[in-house]
């Protein structure tokens, strides 16, 4: 950015101020006139100035006018200059020998020439620079050898040059950067070294570059910066990243360069920016989050504390489909947020708000969903100005599509929608590598606010926060999977629900190739069966929303003969059927309900053992415990709650009802003394060792649940 500024400036005043004639006897084809010139500083002078550009010379013209500040020999075939060529030319200031056919530094010397403040050879073909190559030229203020081919560089190449500003060394064939290279050179301001296929930019590289305030590093093949990489830079302002590897922000590089002003990351396959990231810089003005190919989400505190912020953007990202409504903290100064071009669905209220001085905001070109959660803006009591709100769209819902975005009638809206998972954010099909690690982001906008969780292949259920070795769940959504074996492929799938509803996407993960049968078997077994209950398991290959266990009796007489129903989570394999009836068989069964939207049921008959008339007593008869279960409950777990049992869009009712009560009032007073084990009857674990509230449903004898759980 600080070089823009600069072009800027010099470009404006060649174009304001008119060259006057020189009268001298000028060599032919060349054009001799006093030409308005700046320094690298940008004092300006009027400058003598022989033109020879353009004109296929192979050596410099013979009799120049020893006047000459500025000679121009861009364009040539010049391959070799002798010192005493130019040696005439005692005042010579600029001399541009750009698009010529240089290849060894060697043959092109000039020594002493204590004027020179610009020299050009950039676009040649050098492919080294030797030793004190530049040596002689102790006033040189810029060198462009950007644009050749160079490969190696002698840690001495710039000795010589101390009063060098400007060092211009981008495209070229450099694999390193010596740290070395800089020694000499302490006065340097600016830096472009991008466009070398360079990977890691290593500790200290830069040290010696005190007074560096301007660095380019773009267009390399960064992968990472060392954590130390940008030590000594004390004065450096600016520095940008555009168009590298670099799959996060370098952050403790750049806790290292506590003057930045100006930091462009664009380019780059940075998928998250987190907590972290940029945080405490404490002069940070203008921060660039383009172009990026793989960004997904701006995840809570992405931006914090950055005080002196006035302008973000973070446009053109054609997967960013998120930003946590506490992204910023503490950018007090933020004034301008450009968001347009990315795959945002909304933005919340409270991203916003915490930017008190926000002016502007641009949120076009994102297909907007016209809901409950972007409703502020019709409601814009900040006053901020929306950049192109001629081309501010909606794209859901429907009967809104392609309505600009101020039209909507938002006041007529509810206030709460449903959570809808992002498309862009994971792929529905991914191939990974034994021993990989691996990150899925799942995130979804709703109001209010979204939780969300994953089910795993196995059908277990990660929470946020939940750790095993293999999995973590983060609270934004993500989950990240760690050293994966051909055991975690198979179908994930992340559910994002709030009071209103839930939304699933779902990925297939193939592992090396392999990716486990796909047949949806159910395989039923019951590791216990005793005379009053049997515990009922099963494995499923396949992922599944949910599944309801069924059971009756084979055998019992009529009025026994009901179908009881309970509703399971999705990550419970168990369930354990108490309160049956001895010596007596039973058709159990497991109706699974698959991601694909396809439902599938699974059987077994197995018959209760004899009653052991010893432990009898205390176990009371058992059939008027059925007609217990027969009273539909509604059991809501205060954290597990069931909100996660729905499939698509669904409304899940979840009633907060004490089950004890509940139960108690509906028991005979005789049995007032088992509702414990009853209320356990209503648990299972699933494979993390989680207990898991089961809602229990319709029998075709049971009251209803109001009249279950009536005055409760
Ligand atoms: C070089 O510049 C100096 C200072 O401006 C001037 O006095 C001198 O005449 C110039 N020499 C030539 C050969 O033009
Ligand atoms: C990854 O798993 C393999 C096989 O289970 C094990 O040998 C290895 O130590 C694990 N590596 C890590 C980093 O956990
Ligand atoms: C599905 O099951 C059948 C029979 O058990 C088996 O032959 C077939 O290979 C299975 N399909 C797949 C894709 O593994
Ligand atoms: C069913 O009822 C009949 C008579 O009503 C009785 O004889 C029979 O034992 C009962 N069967 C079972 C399994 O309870
Ligand atoms: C199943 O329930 C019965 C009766 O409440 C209990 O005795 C048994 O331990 C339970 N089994 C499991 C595995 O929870
Ligand atoms: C489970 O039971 C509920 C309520 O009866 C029903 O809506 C749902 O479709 C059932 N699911 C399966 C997989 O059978």
């Amino acid at each position: 950015m600080l070089l823009k500024e600069y072009m800027f400036i010099s470009l404006a005043a060649v174009t304001l101020t008119q060259a006057i004639p020189w009268h001298v006897k000028c060599p032919d084809v060349c054009v001799c006139e006093v030409k308005p010139w700046f320094t690298p500083r940008s004092m300006y002078r009027e400058a003598p100035t022989v033109d020879c550009n353009d004109f296929l010379m192979t050596q410099v013209p013979a009799n120049l006018p020893e006047e000459t500040q500025t000679l121009l020999l861009q364009s040539n075939r010049i391959a070799k200059i002798k010192p005493e060529e130019l040696e005439h030319l005692v005042n010579l200031t600029e001399l541009d020998l750009s698009q010529n056919s240089f290849s060894r530094i060697e043959d092109f010397t000039l020594k002493n020439m204590l004027n020179l403040l610009v020299l050009h050879l950039e676009e040649n073909q050098l492919t080294e620079l030797s030793a004190g190559c530049f040596s002689g030229l102790t006033n040189l203020q810029e060198l462009y050898l950007n644009h050749n081919q160079l490969i190696t560089i002698s840690p001495t190449a710039f000795s010589g040059l101390e009063s060098l500003l400007r060092l211009h060394l981008n495209s070229n064939k450099l694999r390193t950067i010596g740290s070395e290279w800089f020694e000499p050179i302490p006065s340097l301001e600016i830096l472009t070294i991008g466009e070398n296929a360079v990977e890691t930019i290593q500790n200290m590289n830069f040290k010696s570059l005190i007074n560096l305030r301007s660095l380019v590093l773009s267009g390399m093949s960064l992968k990472e910066i060392s954590d130390h990489a940008f030590e000594g830079l004390e004065n450096l302002e600016s520095i940008s990243f555009y168009d590298n590897k670099l799959p996060k922000v370098p952050k403790m590089a750049l806790r290292k360069v506590p003057d930045l002003k100006f930091l462009d990351l664009n380019k780059n396959p940075i998928q998250r920016i987190q907590q972290g990231d940029f945080t405490d810089m404490l002069h940070l003005k203008e921060l660039g989050i383009n172009n990026m190919e793989e960004l997904i989400s701006i995840d809570k505190f992405a931006l914090d504390n950055l005080p002196e912020l006035t302008k973000l953007e973070v446009t053109n990202n054609p997967k960013l489909s998120y930003i946590h409504p506490s992204a910023f903290r503490l950018v007090p100064q933020m004034e301008t947020l450009m968001l347009n071009n990315n795959a945002l669905s909304a933005l919340y209220r409270k991203t916003i708000e915490s930017l008190s001085k926000l002016q502007e905001i641009s949120i076009h070109s994102n297909p907007i969903r016209c809901d409950c959660v972007i409703r502020w803006v019709n409601t814009n009591e900040n006053h901020i100005r929306f950049i192109e709100p001629q081309s501010t769209f909606c794209m859901d819902p429907p009967e809104f599509k392609s309505q600009n975005l101020r039209d909507v009638p938002f006041r007529e809206m509810t206030d709460r929608c449903l959570p809808l998972i992002s498309t862009e954010t994971f792929p529905s099909h991914l191939d990974a590598a034994v021993s990989d690690s691996l990150s899925l982001h799942c995130r979804a906008f709703a109001e209010p606010d979204p939780e969300i969780y994953w089910v795993t292949p196995s059908g277990d259920r990660l929470q946020a926060d939940s750790t095993s070795d293999k999995y973590r769940v983060q609270p934004e959504g993500t989950l990240e999977m760690f050293n994966i074996t051909i055991n975690e492929a198979g179908l994930y799938t992340c559910v994002a629900h709030n009071l209103v509803g839930a939304d699933t996407k779902s990925v297939t993960v193939r592992v090396s190739g392999f990716y486990p049968d796909d047949n949806e078997s159910i395989q039923l077994y019951a590791p216990e069966v005793e005379a009053h209950h049997i515990l009922l398991s099963w494995i499923i290959t396949s992922n599944i929303i949910a599944s309801n266990v069924t059971w009756s009796s084979t055998t019992s007489n009529s009025s026994l003969n009901s179908v009881f129903t309970a509703r399971v989570p999705a990550g419970v394999h168990k369930y354990n059927l108490t309160h049956l009836e001895p010596f007596t068989e039973y058709a159990l069964c497991v109706h699974v309900s698959y991601v694909q939207l396809h439902n599938k049921i699974s059987c077994i008959r197995i018959r209760t053992k004899e009653a052991n008339l010893a432990t009898g007593t205390s176990e009371i008869r058992v059939q008027s415990l059925i007609t217990l279960t027969v009273c539909v409950l509604f059991v809501a777990a205060s954290v597990l709650s069931l909100r996660g049992l729905m499939s698509t869009g669904q409304r899940v009712q979840v009633k907060q009802r004490s089950l004890a009560t509940c139960v108690q009032k509906n028991l005979p007073a005789s049995m007032n003394g088992i509702y414990p084990p009853f209320l356990k009857h209503w648990e299972a674990t699933n494979n993390l060792g989680k207990t898991i509230a089961v809602e229990v449903q319709s029998t075709p004898l049971g009251p209803s649940p109001a009249s279950c759980c009536e005055g409760n």
